[in-house]
């Protein structure tokens, strides 16, 4: 089986449900809005809900997909920056938990975090995200040594925000041969970095993953035909296009893959576990289809839940799951 390393914004994700909206109100978040905090906020948040019943853990789209990698028993490595606090410590302990070499290096900012408070009666999501340290991580900070004995190097496309960082990233993997896989992580960081990712998609990537309106950002196309035009510079395209499943190209070789049944209650995480599946099925060298097949299996799972952390139990039966695709292909 191949071995993945990612680089990604490590963003510790944590999930507080509320009994009302008061936190919502005293730190004037919208319920139901996506917001971004400043340092003494995002501080005097956590330190409020710390102590709280939270549910917490390493997060950050490439840091899912590692997770979801090494859950299903891939050799794993993460390549991320952090504050030198609490946070930080327990992304690592969160990482290394699961048997992810894990390598976080020390920002001078506080640790970046995802904090999503649930309220009722709707379960309503507000969240308050801080970038901090994360957005300190530099190509300074890739030494090669990180990279040896993996196969497959995975980038999120949030990562654009440090260009150079992408393309050392690339030319590193580049050139020791390894498989490059990059999630396009969202439409706008693809049209503001328009002539950016072509670039680097056209000369490095072997792997994209895109969804719907990422794919149409990139090629102005729809679906299909993006995944035509992705296609046609990386050896393997996927377009996924939500609760209907998604499109899997290499060369010639093209299926849509039908989406799992699901009781979607919060979709955040599919993409990131599609790619886990979809690499996992990789990394054992099988079809183009079959892959495809294991990361809508494993979407559909995290789809189910409000955040990503699925169950053992849950894992096990992704597990089960995808030795019933593997057979029946
Ligand atoms: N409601 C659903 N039921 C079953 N499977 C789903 C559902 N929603 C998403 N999926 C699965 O998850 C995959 C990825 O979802 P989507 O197309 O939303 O990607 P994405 O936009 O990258 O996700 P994310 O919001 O996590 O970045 C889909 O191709 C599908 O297989
Ligand atoms: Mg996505």
């Amino acid at each position: 089986m191949k071995s993945i390393i990612g680089i990604g914004n490590a963003l510790t994700d944590i999930l507080t449900v509320m009994e009302d909206e008061s936190i919502l109100k005293k730190y004037r978040l919208p319920v139901g809005s996506m917001n971004w905090v400043d340092s003494a906020t995002a501080s005097t948040i956590w330190n409020e809900i710390k102590d709280r019943e939270i549910q917490i853990m390493p997060g950050g789209s490439c840091a899912n997909t590692i997770t979801g990698a090494a859950v299903l028993g891939m050799k794993s490595a993460f390549i991320g920056k952090v504050g030198d606090d609490e946070l930080g410590r327990l992304f690592k302990k969160g990482q290394e938990l699961i048997g992810i070499s894990s390598i976080l290096l020390h920002g001078t900012q506080s640790s970046g975090r995802s904090m999503v408070f649930i309220t009722p009666p709707n379960a309503e999501r507000t969240f308050a995200n801080f970038m901090g340290a994360s957005l300190e991580q530099g190509p300074e900070d890739l030494n090669e040594g990180f990279f040896d004995g993996y196969d497959i190097l995975h980038l999120e496309g949030y990562l654009v925000q440090n260009q150079a960082l992408v393309r050392k990233a690339a030319e590193i993997g580049k050139k020791f041969g390894m498989t490059i896989s990059l999630d396009l992580a969202s439409y706008n960081v693809v049209e503001s970095n328009y002539d950016f990712l072509h670039e680097i998609v056209e000369n490095y990537v072997d792997i994209i993953f895109a969804n719907e309106s990422e794919s149409k950002a990139y090629t102005h196309k729809a679906p299909e035909e993006a995944l035509d035009e992705l296609a046609k510079v990386c050896k393997i395209a996927v377009v996924k296009i939500g609760a209907q499943g998604s499109f899997v190209k290499s060369g010639d070789e093209k299926y849509r893959i039908a989406p799992f049944p699901a009781k979607a209650v919060d979709a955040t995480g599919a993409g990131d576990m599609f790619a886990a599946g979809f690499l996992y099925g990789y990394s054992r060298n099988l079809p183009l289809d079959v892959c495809g097949k294991i990361g809508s299996l494993v979407s559909s799972r995290v789809v189910e839940i409000i955040g990503t952390k699925m169950s053992p139990q849950t894992w096990d039966e992704i597990r089960n799951g995808i030795a019933e695709i593997i057979e029946k292909a």
